[in-house]
């Protein structure tokens, strides 16, 4: 296959192009890191404040990101240059493109060790060790595994090279095949763990801990964290979704399309919360463990289940490919931009960017380890790159594609692109995008910041 095919490729249908811009949505971000930043920063405040993020800023960014990336139909740094060309705007808009490659390839390099204990968590939960198992074997069986530099070394490695194999062959082969199945399976999977924790005995107390809003347990920074998971789990902000939109069709609908991706992903997200907490407060846990939430507390349910290692096998096998269809998605701008602009081939792209990868991707691996007491203002380097991309790079490259979108492509052309028959949806959606957006996350920022 040539790069210029690879380039200029569609997708055989809308729902191929559904089926992988959820696959990038739905992932570790939903299952793993909803729940865990939820119960981190207080609970319903934090998921209303969140889901505020995802209607509001969300989802007007995400038909703005597929709308440039149809347009542009490049790699997201080719694309904003084409675009600011085409406007008569300034080149240096490709730096927005630059951020983006920039942000995935930092965050695949965590998101591949996290994913790795997903990997590990498949092979491990059929083992005697998690039979009945109780909350507090359960957290000393997940503090051992988090305190080998080598199996964590080795899980993110086996992960970072299945992604790059599903890369090298190409978007239309490796991903359209993969989602299809998948995310059906992840539901129904989530909705049986859901009814299970009905049953648990901490129900009320999960339910109300979710959705009860208590703003007190609120910080500035509690709701920079939300708003950066909100552009995290629905891939928005650093040019995937527009990788995506450049295989568009010009016929497909952007505006119902990202509305539909929005809503399975906060689903998915939702699911994984209602499954999680009851399960906290039924085994006397706390909520705010951090990272290792889901590997501390689902355990628990799959060792009471009859025929729960089995259903923990599927469960972390399913998060392994919703994984996967996400950081292929992550590193797809930094491999089209090689491709691309360097004249590497595929291969030699992912190689490249694969090696890179799992190199930063070690220093998350000893952050929770050998290096947990490295730190530098408090974080250690896992969060460091976490914080700087979830909480400011992918915000901040969001912003500049819904500015872009919308004060610098002229109203001809996006209106053009987008084709929404009523005028009102087209009004609102540029409200959203010009005022709503920008303006939401500089207040958030300075709010974070202690400046309002
Ligand atoms: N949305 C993915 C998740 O929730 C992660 C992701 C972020 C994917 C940014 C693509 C771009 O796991």
């Amino acid at each position: 296959m040539t790069e210029q095919r690879f380039v200029h490729a569609q997708w055989s249908s809308r729902l191929a192009f559904i089926l992988a811009a959820s696959g990038s949505a739905i992932g570790l971000g939903n299952i793993w890191k909803f729940p865990y930043l939820a119960g981190d920063n207080g609970g319903g405040a934090f998921v209303l404040v969140y889901l505020l993020c995802v209607v509001a800023i969300g989802i007007p960014i995400m038909i703005a990101e597929t709308m440039l990336g149809r347009r542009g139909r490049q790699s997201p740094i080719n694309t904003m240059r084409t675009l600011a060309g085409e406007a008569k705007a300034s080149s240096l808009w490709r730096y927005a493109g630059w951020l983006g490659v920039i942000a995935g390839f930092m965050i695949l390099s965590y998101y591949s060790v996290i994913a790795g204990w997903a990997m590990a968590y498949f092979f491990k939960i059929n083992s005697a060790l998690f039979e009945h198992i109780d909350a507090a074997n359960s957290t000393r069986l997940f503090e051992y595994f988090k305190s080998s530099p080598e199996f964590l070394g080795i899980w993110h490695t086996l992960f970072m090279v299945a992604t790059m194999f599903v890369v090298s062959r190409g978007v239309s082969g490796g991903l359209e095949r993969l989602s299809r199945f998948m995310m059906p399976a992840l539901l129904l999977v989530l909705l049986i763990l859901d009814v299970y924790a009905m049953n648990s005995g901490g129900f009320g107390r999960g339910m109300a801990f979710l959705f009860n809003p208590d703003f007190s347990k609120l910080t500035g920074e509690g709701v920079l964290v939300a708003l950066g998971q909100a552009f995290f789990s629905l891939g928005l902000g650093m040019g995937s979704i527009m990788v995506y939109g450049s295989y568009l069709p010009p016929d497909v609908s952007i505006a119902r399309s990202s509305l539909l991706v929005t809503a399975a992903d906060t689903l998915v997200a939702l699911l994984a919360g209602i499954a999680i907490f009851p399960l906290v407060f039924a085994n006397g846990l706390s909520p705010s463990m951090g990272p290792g939430l889901i590997f501390e507390t689902l355990p628990i349910a799959f060792g009471q289940m009859p025929g729960g290692w089995l259903f923990g096998m599927l469960f972390f096998a399913l998060i392994f490919f919703a994984a996967i269809t996400s950081a292929v998605a992550l590193i797809e701008p930094a491999v089209a931009f090689l491709s691309e602009n360097q004249g590497m081939n595929r291969e030699k792209a992912c190689l490249y960017s694969g090696v890179g990868c799992w190199l930063l991707g070690l220093g998350t691996v000893f952050s929770f380890n050998i290096w947990s007491e490295v730190k530098w203002l408090g974080k250690t380097v896992y969060e460091w790159v976490d914080m700087l991309t979830a909480e400011i790079m992918l915000p901040v490259g969001g912003v500049l594609i819904a500015i872009f979108a919308s004060w610098v492509m002229t109203r001809a052309d996006s209106e053009a692109e987008l084709k929404l028959h009523d005028p009102r949806h087209y009004q609102a959606w540029l409200i959203l995008v010009r005022y709503v957006a920008p303006i939401g996350v500089a207040l958030i920022f300075l709010d974070a910041l202690g400046v309002i």
